[in-house]
């Protein structure tokens, strides 16, 4: 697949970038800055840009079969995923997937006395941030853009295990290494039975 890659100067971006270079894809990443990601594989291409602008975004995904998102928000711009996503449906991007959090809530869920409780702090412990995810799923579901959102508990760098577990409705963990949710975003590129859903990811 040739994917579109926004977040892959990030903690879990940069990991995904190797895996789909591993893995035989082509790699479009967007980067602000450059140094902050190795260049030098034949198969992937840096386009620098900012996710909050719509040409940049139009300019990454144009000819991708898939864009994934590992952005995350900084002070400047907790926005930056509603914001993205705004630009991604007006680029006409046929499947995107995207890194959300545990905390969201969507029709359909059935979280238990845990999960609610992260949804709870989530909300109260970072709201302009959770805004913005409710906001980012809000928009990709009335648009015609194939998303999938995947929600992960607490993020650690610890190694890649390939024994994480996922469901449709309720967390089934409290943290979830980066390397794996890397794997799965990748996984999920490659299945359109997901699309419409947002499935959790744990370790
Ligand atoms: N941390 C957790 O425990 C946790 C739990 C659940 C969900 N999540 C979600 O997981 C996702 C990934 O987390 P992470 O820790 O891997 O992320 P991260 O290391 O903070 O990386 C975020 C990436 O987004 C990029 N970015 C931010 N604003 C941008 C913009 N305007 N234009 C272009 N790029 C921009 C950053 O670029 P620069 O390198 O240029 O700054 C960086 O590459 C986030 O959406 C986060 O909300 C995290």
């Amino acid at each position: 697949m040739k994917l579109a890659i926004l977040g892959a100067s990030g903690a879990t971006g940069r990991l995904l970038v190797q895996k789909a270079l591993d893995a035989g894809h082509t790699v479009r990443a967007l980067v602000r800055d450059p140094k902050k990601l190795a260049a030098g594989h034949p198969a992937l291409e840096l386009v620098v840009g900012d996710a909050t602008r719509g040409d940049d975004v139009a300019r990454l995904v144009a000819g991708c079969d898939v864009t994934i998102s590992a952005l995350g928000p900084t002070p400047e711009q907790v926005d930056v995923a509603s914001r993205a996503a705004e630009h991604v449906i007006a680029a006409g991007v046929r499947r995107y997937v995207v890194i959300s959090g545990a905390g969201l809530d969507v029709p359909g869920d059935h979280k238990d006395v845990t999960g609610k409780i992260v949804s709870f702090f989530v909300r109260t412990l970072s709201p302009a941030i959770f805004r913005d995810k409710v906001r980012e799923h809000a928009l990709l579901a009335a648009s015609d853009v194939g998303w999938t959102l995947v929600r992960p508990p607490r993020l650690t760098n610890d190694p890649a295990t390939g024994a994480f577990k996922t469901d449709l409705t309720n967390c089934p963990g409290n943290s979830v290494s980066r390397a794996d949710l890397a794997a799965f975003l990748l996984q999920v590129a490659g299945d359109d039975g997901l699309i419409g859903k947002a499935p959790f990811i744990s370790g």
